[in-house]
C-alpha cells in the first residue's frame, strides 16, 4: 500500500516565463540560491518516496546535470578549502534515485504521465507537478494524499478550494465531503468555465494514482487546449475506481506563473534571517 515513486512531469517550455525560459528550464529557475525543481524532489523524499522519475524533454538537460555529479567543481571547492559548499553538491547529487524519459511530443500532462508507463505501472505512485511549491508546511504535501491512500486504498488528488474568478485555470471536481477535508469524487472537468464548474474544489499538483490510469491514458483522446488532459483519464478512473480529494494543508506558490514565483521568492527571503532585513529594506524605500 505503500507509494515508493515518483514521477514529475517537466517537459513543459515555460513560456509564461520568455524570455529567460529560452534558454533555461522553468525547473531551474531560483527560489533564492534553490532550483524549483529541487523542492519537489524534497517533498517527494520526505513523503517516503525513493524513486523519482522525470519526464522530460529536449531544453531540459540541466535538470539532469542539477541532480548529477560535477566532478570539476567538486574538484576546485575541494582545492579552494569551502568544504561546506562540496559537501552541499555532493549531497545533491546523493539525494536520490533518478530515472529520466523523454516526452518526445508536448500532447499534455495525461501523456506525460504515460511516458512512465514502464517503470510506474507495478503500483500506486506520485505525481508532482513541480510548478506548484509548498513552503512551510507542517506535513509535505505528497505525504498528506500517501496517508489517506494507505487509511481509505485508491488514487488521492489535493484539493484547494478557488475564487470562483480562478476556476477556468484549474481542473476542478464534483465531489462529496466524506470526513472533515476528505472527498470523494465522482467526477471532473479541465478548466470549465465559470458556469460549467461542477464546484470551486480545483485540482492542485500533486497526486497519488492507481496504475489502472495507464490503460486509460493511451486510450484517451485529446481534451481542452488539444491536449491529452490527465484530468479526463481520472474522470474515467472514478467511475470504476475511488479516487479521493485530500483538502490540503498548507500554503501553495504557483511559481509557473511571474506572480507566484515572485510571491515564493519574497517569502523565502522574509524567511531567511539574513535576506529579510534586505526584504524590507527595499520595499520601505530605503
Ligand atoms: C494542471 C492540471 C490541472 C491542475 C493544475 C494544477 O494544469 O491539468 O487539472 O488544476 O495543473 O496546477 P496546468 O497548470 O498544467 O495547465
Amino acid at each position: 500500500m505503500t507509494v515508493k515513486k515518483c514521477l514529475f512531469p517537466v517537459a513543459g517550455l515555460g513560456t509564461r516565463f520568455l524570455p529567460v525560459t529560452k534558454e533555461i528550464a522553468k525547473e531551474m529557475l531560483p527560489l533564492v540560491n534553490r532550483p524549483i525543481i529541487s523542492y519537489g524532489v524534497e517533498e517527494a523524499l520526505a513523503s517516503g518516496c525513493e524513486e523519482i522519475i522525470m519526464i522530460t524533454g529536449r531544453a531540459k538537460r540541466s535538470i539532469e546535470n542539477y541532480f548529477d555529479r560535477s566532478f570539476e567543481l567538486e574538484d576546485l571547492l575541494l582545492k579552494r578549502g569551502k568544504k561546506e559548499l562540496y559537501d552541499m553538491m555532493i549531497k545533491i547529487s546523493n539525494l536520490a534515485e533518478i530515472l529520466y524519459i523523454r516526452q518526445r511530443e508536448p500532447l499534455g500532462l495525461g501523456h506525460a504521465v504515460l511516458c512512465g508507463e514502464p517503470v510506474c505501472s507495478s503500483g500506486y505512485f506520485g505525481v508532482i507537478l513541480p510548478d506548484d511549491v509548498f513552503i512551510n508546511n507542517d506535513e509535505p504535501i505528497l505525504s498528506q494524499l500517501i496517508k489517506t491512500h494507505e487509511r481509505l486504498g485508491g488514487s488521492v488528488i489535493a484539493l484547494e478550494q478557488v475564487e470562483l474568478e480562478n476556476v477556468s485555470r484549474y481542473g476542478i471536481v464534483a465531489s462529496e465531503e466524506v470526513e472533515p477535508g476528505i472527498h470523494r469524487i465522482s467526477d471532473m472537468v479541465e478548466k470549465p468555465s465559470l458556469s460549467d464548474a461542477p464546484s470551486n474544489y480545483a485540482i492542485m499538483g500533486r497526486y497519488v494514482l492507481s496504475p489502472s490510469i495507464f490503460p486509460i491514458l493511451r486510450e484517451q483522446q485529446a481534451g481542452t487546449g488539444g491536449e491529452i488532459q490527465l484530468t479526463d483519464a481520472l474522470r474515467t478512473l472514478a467511475k470504476s475506481e475511488p479516487v479521493w480529494g485530500v483538502v490540503y494543508k498548507g500554503r501553495r506558490f504557483d511559481c509557473g506563473t511571474q506572480k507566484g514565483w515572485l510571491s515564493a521568492n519574497v517569502q523565502l527571503a522574509l524567511d531567511d534571517p539574513e535576506l529579510r532585513n534586505v526584504v524590507l529594506e527595499v520595499v520601505n524605500g530605503r
